[in-house]
């Protein structure tokens, strides 16, 4: 069985997505939810899935990465949802090619420090783009730079709005990213059938 922390610093719905879809699984189990913001829509629906949850703070962050927290918990891939923190290098180091992350936009473009949520969507409608979507990627020392995935678009309509982009993308990722998760961790590492 593999173990996922999925980090999140918001509202939570890819987190409860990935919750859900993983809920019975017999190979990936969601087992921690690491949140750096006391109050966050994600605490509650962790708590509400009976999921644990690990609350962390800036310095020791930065400092450690909780990385002994996660292993304490068999965590094995770590999952960020909406995450606003960078990842420091100790985890990049502890989970080489085992941290993902969605953005909420085709990278390379519109990533970057900042570049998060509703001021993706604003920089998209700001340049006139007809098209925008989602990327999946591993995560590096870089914002937003890891090997990428998996992408999907969507169009731009002429009255878009970012909370109205928002709701697309928000609808592209509740639909990809679960099961785009699991093929890479399914495909990450040799599978017991391999050696039936
Ligand atoms: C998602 O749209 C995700 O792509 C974005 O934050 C949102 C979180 O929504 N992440 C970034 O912008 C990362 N740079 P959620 O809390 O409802 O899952």
């Amino acid at each position: 069985m593999h173990h996922i922390a999925i980090f999140a610093s918001g509202a939570g719905s890819n987190a409860q997505k990935i919750i859900e879809y993983f809920r019975g699984s017999s190979r990936i189990s969601v087992a921690l939810v690491v949140c750096n913001k006391p109050g966050a829509g994600v605490l509650a629906i962790a708590r509400e899935a009976g999921v644990e949850t690990l609350l962390v703070e800036r310095e020791p962050f930065r400092a450690t990465g909780y990385l002994n927290e996660l292993k304490d918990r068999g965590i094995d891939f770590i999952v960020l949802a909406g995450f606003l923190w960078k990842i420091p290098d100790v985890l990049i180091g502890a989970y080489p090619h085992r941290i993902v992350n969605i953005h909420p936009a085709l990278l390379p473009a519109y990533g970057g420090k900042g570049m998060y949520g509703q001021a993706v969507h604003e920089a998209v409608l700001k340049a006139g783009d007809r098209e925008s979507g989602i990327t999946i990627h591993l995560v590096d020392q870089w914002y937003d730079h890891g090997h990428i995935l998996f992408q999907e678009t969507c169009p731009v309509s002429e009255n878009e709005s970012p909370d109205s982009l928002a709701d697309k993308i928000h609808r592209l990722e509740h639909a990809h990213y679960p099961r785009e998760i699991e093929k890479w961790i399914l495909g990450s590492v040799p599978q017991k059938e391999t050696f039936d």
